[in-house]
């Protein structure tokens, strides 16, 4: 398997790849964040796209998800983990816990997505029951747990629009509907990846907690970059665990 790793947040870059190229993809639903980065992890071949474009200049609303799910194909990946930072809902959720969902509610509104939108002559509804992957979400919390990093298995992804943060009452409602975490990238990107028969799987880091979660206490970005900047460390170690569990 080529596994292809989608950085959000606090990872615009992977250490510990040895680059063997860039590639810039066009594709026919116009260009992917930023280039893709060839090379190899742990001594195996890994495909890496920053979601929000290398300088992190790309808001969630305005990623061109189909380009980079397209993108990632054409350069031959055969299976996506996408890295996501997200807010706290679930009170297990705490800020710095890495997280594996399972499920997904999509409150996303105006983006492209789905790939079945010009050829009508035959509609697709693909299946979406279960959004994630079973085997890839299986492989990466062994993965973890070969590394000895705690990750929380399961876990619904809510997906807002953004940019903004949610009010308090949105998480509330979130947490009514049965959302445990909360981030802004999470749809269409599975679905899209889903429509193109790719295992894609979430490893979510907690970045904060909820709006409202934390008593009331505003979401403070300089706790949420501190926080990811440990987590991260913690989601490298799993993706060096992850990757030789691809081979067989
Ligand atoms: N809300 C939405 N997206 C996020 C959050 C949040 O609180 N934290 C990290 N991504």
């Amino acid at each position: 398997m080529t596994l292809a790793i989608i950085g959000g947040t606090g990872l615009t870059s992977l250490q510990g790849l040895e680059i063997d190229r860039r590639e810039m993809v066009h594709t026919p639903y116009g260009e992917p964040s930023g280039p893709l980065t060839h090379g190899h992890l742990n001594d195996q071949q890994v495909i890496f796209l920053a979601r929000h474009g290398y300088g992190h200049t790309i808001p969630p609303h305005r990623i061109n998800y189909r380009a980079n799910i397209w993108a990632l194909r054409q350069a031959g990946a055969t299976c996506v983990l996408a890295v996501a930072a997200v807010g706290g809902i679930n009170t297990v959720l705490s800020p710095g816990r890495l997280v594996a969902p399972d499920q997904i509610i999509d409150y996303t509104w105006g983006r492209a997505n789905t790939f079945f939108e010009e050829d009508l002559t035959h509609v697709t509804h693909v299946e979406f029951g279960r959004p994630y992957d079973d085997d890839l979400r299986e492989r990466m919390l062994q993965g973890a747990r070969d590394c000895g990093v705690s990750m929380h298995d399961g876990g619904c992804y809510g997906a807002t629009q953004g940019p903004r943060l949610e009010s308090a009452a949105e998480i509330e409602r979130m947490r009514r509907d049965g959302c445990d975490m909360v981030g802004m990238t999470g749809m269409p990107e599975a679905v899209l990846a889903r429509e193109l028969e790719l295992p894609y799987a979430t490893c979510g880091v907690v970045a904060n907690w909820a709006a409202g979660m934390d008593g009331g206490k505003p979401i403070s970005m300089e706790a949420v970059e501190a926080v990811l900047k440990d987590g991260m460390a913690d989601v490298r170690q799993v993706l060096g665990a992850l990757i030789p569990r691809l081979q067989s």
